[in-house]
């Protein structure tokens, strides 16, 4: 196996999950995607009710050659909190019953309650530090906020402290939309915006050639369709590799994120992505 880093990230948003790779799947997973030369890797406080960030610590422990990228703003419930002891249990009725796997899967695309106020994100990005066990994220997000929140600026400040204490090191938005994402190229404190591309979608094709003249790095997401390839509505075995290539070229995009829960699937995007850079070298 190469080592030599990818420039595709590992989406870990599944990992740990009741609807996605158990513990034991998603290490083995974490460790492949190291092993592949993978050096970036996504997450976020509430994945997997904070298992993606546990997970993650398990196979990087303190190493220095990766980038970390969490996120905060968003918490669980407490109804989705008093749910998080079952999640054995809910796992294990998920992969017996189509309608359970439905169910969760109808839960995890409710909009999550938000707070967007210094203290809170905080003790949130102290918190993300403690399941990681590091000491440092080397890029830290807001997690979909609103435009107006990037806007008022003090949600972009709290992270920007964050940076100044050494907490964090690249201070990012995960953008939902063309508004939040033209919010952030007037906030000189944002160097890296998260965008969902997904196939076909030009909206933001005009925003990240902004980015890329302002030097901000953008971050791809959902690029196999995200939801709908989760859902099961479009799927990616037929596109992916073709998908992935198109991605990893784009001059606008710094790194290309893709999500999996399966071995194989990290194995094939992984060879799309090594097949791309060396046709483009
Ligand atoms: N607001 C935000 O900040 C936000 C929102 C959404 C996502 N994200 C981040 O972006 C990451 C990626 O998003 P995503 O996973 O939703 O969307 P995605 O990367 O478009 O992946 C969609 C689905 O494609 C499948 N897939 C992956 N590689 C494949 C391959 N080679 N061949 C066939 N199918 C393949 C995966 O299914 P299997 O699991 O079956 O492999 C996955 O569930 C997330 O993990 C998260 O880190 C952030």
């Amino acid at each position: 196996m190469s080592t030599d880093a990818l420039p595709i990230g590992l989406g870990c948003s599944r990992l740990g999950s009741v609807n996605g790779a158990s513990g034991p799947e998603a290490l083995a997973i974490l460790q492949a995607a190291l092993d592949d030369g993978i050096r970036f890797f996504d997450t976020s406080n509430i994945y997997a009710q904070g298992d993606s960030e546990r997970l993650l610590s398990q196979v990087l422990g303190g190493r220095d050659d990766v980038i970390v990228c969490s996120k905060a703003g968003k918490f669980l419930s407490w109804k989705k909190r008093t749910l998080v002891p079952l999640k054995g249990l809910l796992r294990g009725v998920a992969r017996r019953s189509g309608q359970a796997r439905k169910g969760v899967a109808s839960a995890r695309a409710k909009p999550m309650p938000t707070r967007w106020d210094p203290a809170f994100l905080t003790a949130s990005i102290d918190a993300s530090l403690g399941r990681l066990k590091r000491e440092r994220m080397e890029m830290f997000m807001l997690h979909s906020p609103d435009a107006e929140v990037v806007r008022r600026g003090e949600a972009v400040g709290a992270l920007a402290a964050a940076a100044q204490a050494g907490k964090i090191g690249i201070v990012g938005v995960s953008v939902d939309d063309v508004a939040c994402a033209e919010a952030c190229l007037q906030d000189p404190r944002v160097r890296a915006i998260q965008v969902p591309l997904h196939p076909g979608d030009t909206a933001f094709d005009a925003i990240l050639a902004e980015a890329r003249g302002k030097g901000v790095a953008v971050i791809a997401r959902e690029i196999l369709g995200g939801p709908a390839a989760i859902s099961g509505a479009s799927d990616p075995r037929t596109y992916a590799a073709e998908r992935i290539a198109e991605v990893i070229l784009r001059p606008d995009v710094t790194l290309t994120l893709v999500g999996t829960t399966r071995l194989a699937n990290l194995t094939a995007s992984v060879a799309a992505a090594r097949a791309a850079t060396e046709s483009s070298a």
